[in-house]
Protein backbone atom coordinates (compact mmCIF):
# COMPACT_ATOMS: atom_id res chain seq x y z
CA UNK A 1 0.00 0.00 0.00
CA UNK A 2 1.49 3.37 -0.79
CA UNK A 3 1.62 6.41 1.65
CA UNK A 4 -0.06 9.35 1.66
CA UNK A 5 0.74 11.69 -1.20
CA UNK A 6 0.15 15.13 1.50
CA UNK A 7 1.72 15.64 5.06
CA UNK A 8 -0.39 18.16 7.89
CA UNK A 9 1.84 21.10 8.44
CA UNK A 10 1.68 24.27 10.21
CA UNK A 11 -0.01 27.08 7.92
CA UNK A 12 2.77 29.85 7.43
CA UNK A 13 2.33 33.46 5.75
CA UNK A 14 3.52 31.96 2.60
CA UNK A 15 0.67 29.89 2.10
CA UNK A 16 -1.66 32.72 2.28
CA UNK A 17 -1.92 33.26 -1.71
CA UNK A 18 -2.59 29.21 -2.16
CA UNK A 19 -5.31 29.42 0.60
CA UNK A 20 -7.11 32.66 -1.08
CA UNK A 21 -6.93 30.87 -4.30
CA UNK A 22 -9.09 28.19 -2.18
CA UNK A 23 -10.92 30.29 -0.64
CA UNK A 24 -12.00 32.46 -3.72
CA UNK A 25 -13.23 29.13 -4.85
CA UNK A 26 -15.33 26.99 -2.57
CA UNK A 27 -16.80 30.66 -0.31
CA UNK A 28 -19.77 32.36 -1.07
CA UNK A 29 -18.29 35.04 1.51
CA UNK A 30 -14.56 34.38 1.93
CA UNK A 31 -12.20 35.16 4.07
CA UNK A 32 -9.51 38.18 3.43
CA UNK A 33 -5.64 37.59 3.06
CA UNK A 34 -5.90 40.00 5.93
CA UNK A 35 -7.76 38.39 8.16
CA UNK A 36 -5.35 35.22 7.54
CA UNK A 37 -2.72 37.25 8.41
CA UNK A 38 -4.02 38.30 11.29
CA UNK A 39 -4.67 35.23 12.70
CA UNK A 40 -1.51 33.64 11.80
CA UNK A 41 0.35 36.85 13.46
CA UNK A 42 -1.84 38.09 16.20
CA UNK A 43 -4.50 35.46 17.72
CA UNK A 44 -2.52 33.79 20.22
CA UNK A 45 -5.50 31.22 20.41
CA UNK A 46 -5.64 30.81 16.59
CA UNK A 47 -3.70 27.31 14.98
CA UNK A 48 -3.87 26.60 11.26
CA UNK A 49 -3.20 23.68 9.40
CA UNK A 50 -2.27 22.86 6.12
CA UNK A 51 -2.43 19.40 3.61
CA UNK A 52 1.04 19.49 1.46
CA UNK A 53 1.02 17.44 -1.21
CA UNK A 54 4.47 15.81 -1.77
CA UNK A 55 4.24 15.49 -5.47
CA UNK A 56 4.95 18.33 -7.36
CA UNK A 57 1.29 17.72 -9.83
CA UNK A 58 -0.75 18.44 -6.88
CA UNK A 59 -1.93 21.50 -6.23
CA UNK A 60 0.19 23.93 -3.53
CA UNK A 61 -2.19 23.28 -0.83
CA UNK A 62 -4.46 20.84 -0.77
CA UNK A 63 -6.87 21.32 2.27
CA UNK A 64 -6.53 23.85 5.44
CA UNK A 65 -8.33 25.10 8.54
CA UNK A 66 -8.26 25.95 11.58
CA UNK A 67 -8.77 25.58 15.80
CA UNK A 68 -9.47 28.29 18.42
CA UNK A 69 -8.61 27.16 21.97
CA UNK A 70 -12.08 29.03 23.75
CA UNK A 71 -10.90 27.71 27.18
CA UNK A 72 -12.28 24.58 27.43
CA UNK A 73 -13.94 24.55 23.91
CA UNK A 74 -11.95 23.88 20.39
CA UNK A 75 -13.40 26.17 18.04
CA UNK A 76 -13.10 25.40 14.25
CA UNK A 77 -13.35 28.94 12.56
CA UNK A 78 -12.56 27.24 8.85
CA UNK A 79 -12.15 24.62 7.20
CA UNK A 80 -11.62 23.65 2.90
CA UNK A 81 -10.93 21.40 0.73
CA UNK A 82 -9.27 22.43 -2.59
CA UNK A 83 -12.48 22.12 -4.95
CA UNK A 84 -11.06 19.42 -7.51
CA UNK A 85 -10.16 17.28 -4.06
CA UNK A 86 -13.32 17.21 -2.37
CA UNK A 87 -14.81 14.08 -1.56
CA UNK A 88 -11.67 12.34 -1.06
CA UNK A 89 -11.48 12.12 2.47
CA UNK A 90 -9.40 15.37 3.09
CA UNK A 91 -11.65 17.00 5.48
CA UNK A 92 -11.85 14.28 7.90
CA UNK A 93 -8.16 14.04 7.86
CA UNK A 94 -7.76 17.62 8.44
CA UNK A 95 -10.30 18.05 11.04
CA UNK A 96 -9.48 14.99 13.34
CA UNK A 97 -6.17 16.38 13.36
CA UNK A 98 -7.68 19.99 14.44
CA UNK A 99 -9.40 17.92 16.76
CA UNK A 100 -6.76 16.31 18.30
CA UNK A 101 -4.52 19.60 18.61
CA UNK A 102 -7.80 20.80 20.91
CA UNK A 103 -7.56 18.63 22.73
CA UNK A 104 -3.80 17.97 23.22
CA UNK A 105 -4.50 22.15 24.11
CA UNK A 106 -6.30 21.37 26.72
CA UNK A 107 -9.98 21.28 25.21
CA UNK A 108 -12.73 19.02 26.41
CA UNK A 109 -15.59 19.39 23.20
CA UNK A 110 -15.27 21.18 19.65
CA UNK A 111 -17.92 23.81 18.36
CA UNK A 112 -18.45 25.51 14.93
CA UNK A 113 -21.35 26.84 13.53
CA UNK A 114 -22.13 26.04 9.58
CA UNK A 115 -24.65 27.41 7.28
CA UNK A 116 -28.32 25.80 7.25
CA UNK A 117 -27.62 25.06 3.37
CA UNK A 118 -24.14 23.82 3.61
CA UNK A 119 -25.89 19.86 4.01
CA UNK A 120 -21.87 18.99 2.36
CA UNK A 121 -20.21 19.87 5.93
CA UNK A 122 -23.11 19.27 7.91
CA UNK A 123 -22.29 15.75 6.93
CA UNK A 124 -18.74 15.87 7.37
CA UNK A 125 -19.75 16.98 10.93
CA UNK A 126 -22.02 14.48 11.51
CA UNK A 127 -19.61 11.51 10.44
CA UNK A 128 -17.16 12.94 12.65
CA UNK A 129 -19.01 12.81 15.76
CA UNK A 130 -20.67 16.43 16.17
CA UNK A 131 -24.37 17.04 16.86
CA UNK A 132 -26.60 19.75 16.12
CA UNK A 133 -27.18 21.96 19.46
CA UNK A 134 -28.28 25.53 18.54
CA UNK A 135 -29.11 28.25 16.13
CA UNK A 136 -27.89 31.17 15.47
CA UNK A 137 -30.79 33.46 13.15
CA UNK A 138 -29.44 35.67 10.34
CA UNK A 139 -25.81 34.80 11.67
CA UNK A 140 -24.40 35.23 7.85
CA UNK A 141 -24.45 38.86 6.71
CA UNK A 142 -24.08 38.03 3.38
CA UNK A 143 -27.39 36.75 2.70
CA UNK A 144 -29.30 36.80 6.25
CA UNK A 145 -28.87 32.58 6.54
CA UNK A 146 -29.19 31.06 10.01
CA UNK A 147 -26.27 28.84 11.05
CA UNK A 148 -26.26 25.37 13.08
CA UNK A 149 -24.15 25.17 15.98
CA UNK A 150 -22.60 22.13 15.71
CA UNK A 151 -20.72 20.86 18.87
CA UNK A 152 -18.70 17.46 19.09
CA UNK A 153 -19.01 16.94 23.03
CA UNK A 154 -16.00 14.70 23.83
CA UNK A 155 -12.21 15.00 22.63
CA UNK A 156 -10.67 11.83 23.86
CA UNK A 157 -7.16 11.52 22.66
CA UNK A 158 -7.34 7.44 21.85
CA UNK A 159 -10.86 8.02 20.61
CA UNK A 160 -9.32 10.27 18.24
CA UNK A 161 -6.32 8.64 17.19
CA UNK A 162 -8.58 5.39 16.63
CA UNK A 163 -10.53 7.50 13.80
CA UNK A 164 -7.45 8.84 12.59
CA UNK A 165 -6.57 4.65 12.36
CA UNK A 166 -9.79 4.14 10.78
CA UNK A 167 -9.38 6.46 8.46
CA UNK A 168 -5.87 6.36 6.87
CA UNK A 169 -6.15 2.85 4.49
CA UNK A 170 -9.40 3.80 3.37
CA UNK A 171 -7.50 7.39 2.45
CA UNK A 172 -4.83 5.25 1.02
CA UNK A 173 -6.51 3.36 -0.94
CA UNK A 174 -8.35 6.05 -2.42
CA UNK A 175 -5.28 7.86 -3.17
CA UNK A 176 -3.10 5.39 -4.35
CA UNK A 177 -6.48 4.42 -7.19
CA UNK A 178 -6.88 8.53 -7.48
CA UNK A 179 -3.31 9.15 -8.61
CA UNK A 180 -3.03 6.08 -10.90
CA UNK A 181 -6.45 7.15 -12.67
CA UNK A 182 -6.52 10.67 -12.70
CA UNK A 183 -4.50 12.98 -14.57
CA UNK A 184 -3.08 16.08 -12.96
C1 LIG B 1 -16.89 20.68 3.70
C2 LIG B 1 -15.56 20.25 3.06
C3 LIG B 1 -14.42 20.87 3.86
C4 LIG B 1 -15.45 18.72 3.11
O1 LIG B 1 -14.18 18.38 2.63
P1 LIG B 1 -13.94 17.00 1.84
O2 LIG B 1 -12.47 16.91 1.65
O3 LIG B 1 -14.77 16.94 0.64
O4 LIG B 1 -14.46 15.96 2.95
P2 LIG B 1 -14.32 14.36 2.94
O5 LIG B 1 -13.87 13.89 1.62
O6 LIG B 1 -13.53 14.01 4.15
O7 LIG B 1 -15.82 13.90 3.20
C5 LIG B 1 -16.75 14.12 2.17
C6 LIG B 1 -17.12 12.80 1.46
O8 LIG B 1 -15.96 12.00 1.23
C7 LIG B 1 -16.24 10.61 1.39
N1 LIG B 1 -15.54 10.06 2.55
C8 LIG B 1 -14.72 10.74 3.38
N2 LIG B 1 -14.20 9.91 4.31
C9 LIG B 1 -14.69 8.66 4.06
C10 LIG B 1 -14.51 7.37 4.67
N3 LIG B 1 -13.70 7.19 5.72
N4 LIG B 1 -15.18 6.30 4.15
C11 LIG B 1 -16.00 6.47 3.09
N5 LIG B 1 -16.22 7.68 2.49
C12 LIG B 1 -15.57 8.76 2.95
C13 LIG B 1 -17.66 10.55 1.56
O9 LIG B 1 -18.23 10.43 0.29
C14 LIG B 1 -18.00 11.89 2.20
O10 LIG B 1 -19.31 12.22 1.94
P3 LIG B 1 -20.46 11.77 2.93
O11 LIG B 1 -20.27 12.60 4.15
O12 LIG B 1 -21.68 12.07 2.17
O13 LIG B 1 -20.30 10.31 3.19
C15 LIG B 1 -15.48 20.64 1.56
O14 LIG B 1 -16.65 20.21 0.93
C16 LIG B 1 -15.32 22.13 1.34
O15 LIG B 1 -14.21 22.64 1.29
N6 LIG B 1 -16.45 22.84 1.18
C17 LIG B 1 -16.43 24.27 0.95
C18 LIG B 1 -16.00 25.03 2.17
C19 LIG B 1 -16.93 24.75 3.34
O16 LIG B 1 -18.13 24.71 3.19
N7 LIG B 1 -16.32 24.60 4.54
C20 LIG B 1 -17.06 24.33 5.76
C21 LIG B 1 -17.51 25.62 6.35
S1 LIG B 1 -18.44 25.33 7.85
Amino acid sequence: MTDLPFVLDAMTLDDIPAVMSIERRVFSSMWSSGIYRHELTANPWSHYRVLRPTRPDLPPILAYGGVWQMDRSAHIPTIATHPDYQGRGLGGYVLLHLLLLGEKLGCHEATLEVRASNHVAQRLYLRYGFEVVGIRYRYYNDNGEDALIMTRPSLVREELQMELRRLRPWLQARWANILQTEPH
